[in-house]
């Protein structure tokens, strides 16, 4: 069975479908089969890998390739079709081998209403019951279909029914986070959240209609592996002090605030599992400079800033030496982080 983790955090711009695509890719040249999910509306994780630039592009990819999306791939659950869900027909990230990504839809947004319908716990909704637990069964199905080791889901920011299910039926979480004022915030925020969403799925899965459902609604075994911080908002030279004490600030946050809350919902792992990964009370998995000027590059050949090669760069009139130190720089620090994602989560 493969291993689920949620990328959350209810801030957006926080790096989350960044570090999603590059946690999936360099996990996947460490020799994982990984599936990735688009399940943000915003379909920006599937911009990373399918070529979406023109207007209509996404509309001519959902039309030639039917199916072949997580909305679509929903559809049997969510439009209560005499028809079994089916694992999807991943598209395979090009330039690395065991790399899928389900492509999200704009159209997921919808699907929220139906499915907060049918989160509200009532063993009334047998018309909604497939719901709650059609999400987790559809990616478990995928994953086997390529013997996946991981299925990282992209989150949208916002606490909604489709995130609360994604979050809660996941076994193991990551938050991205930014230093600056808001990501603390959202801290104080997903401490309250996190814990209400995990008694609702302890309570979900009680239920006989949920249980007993086509798609049964999984038993929760969530966890939380740490925050990815991110730096990229920091202003070349200028402002290292405030930016630092926002540094301070959100550790502060996470070991007075998150970690507690999530210790006493029973959502962290066992200290030992941490010291073994090299994390401190912090619990950060990692944190990653601005990309600066490699981020152009990456996005032009889609592939994340520490796989760029000699090609990449000096096809597109960059000097390779001063760039090779940064890229292996990168490097370094992702390597670190899927080490630790490896620890945590074996
Ligand atoms: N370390 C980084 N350095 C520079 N830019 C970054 C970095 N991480 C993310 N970005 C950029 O910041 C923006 C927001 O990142 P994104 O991954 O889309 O965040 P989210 O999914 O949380 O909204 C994107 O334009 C992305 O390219
Ligand atoms: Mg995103």
């Amino acid at each position: 069975m493969a291993i689920t983790i949620a990328m959350f955090n209810n801030k957006g711009g926080v790096s989350k479908t960044t570090t999603t695509f590059n946690l999936g890719w360099i996990l996947a040249e460490r020799g994982h089969t990984v599936v990735m999910v688009d399940a943000d509306p915003q379909c920006n994780l599937t911009g990373m890998v399918v070529d979406i630039k023109e207007d209509d592009a996404l509309a001519s990819f959902y039309k030639d390739n039917p199916g072949r999306n997580l909305r679509d791939a929903l559809e049997p659950a969510f439009a209560s079709r005499p028809k079994p869900l089916e694992p999807v027909d991943c598209v395979a990230v090009e330039g690395i081998d065991g790399l899928y990504l389900i492509p999200g839809h704009v159209g997921l947004a919808e699907d929220e209403v139906s499915l907060g319908i049918a989160q509200q716990l009532s063993e009334s909704v047998q018309a909604l019951k497939n719901l709650p637990g059609s999400f987790r069964f559809l990616f478990d199905i995928t994953a086997d279909a390529l013997h996946a080791d991981f299925v990282l889901l992209d989150l949208s920011p916002g606490l909604g029914a489709i995130n609360q299910n994604l979050v809660a039926t996941s076994d193991y979480f990551i938050v991205p986070a930014s230093p600056d004022v808001f990501s603390v915030m959202a801290l104080e925020s997903l401490a309250r959240v996190l814990p209400r969403w995990n008694r609702w799925a302890m309570n979900a899965s009680q239920l006989e209609a949920l249980s007993g459902a086509d798609y049964p609604f999984p038993q929760p075994a969530l966890k939380f592996l740490g925050t990815v911080i991110q730096r990229y908002r920091l202003k070349s030279g200028a402002a290292t002090e405030g930016f630092r004490a926002y540094f301070d600030a959100l550790d502060t946050a996470v070991e007075t605030i998150l970690t507690p809350a999530l210790d006493k919902a029973g959502l962290l792992l066992e200290r030992h599992k941490y010291d073994e990964a090299g994390m401190d009370q912090s619990l950060r998995l990692q944190s990653i400079p601005d990309f600066n000027s490699l981020i152009t590059n990456s996005q032009q050949v889609r592939r994340p800033v520490f796989a760029l090669t000699k090609e990449d760069m000096v096809s597109k009139g960059f000097v390779w030496d001063t760039q090779k130190a940064s890229i292996d720089s990168f490097r370094a620090l992702f390597t670190q982080l899927a080490e630790r994602v490896e620890i945590l989560t074996s």
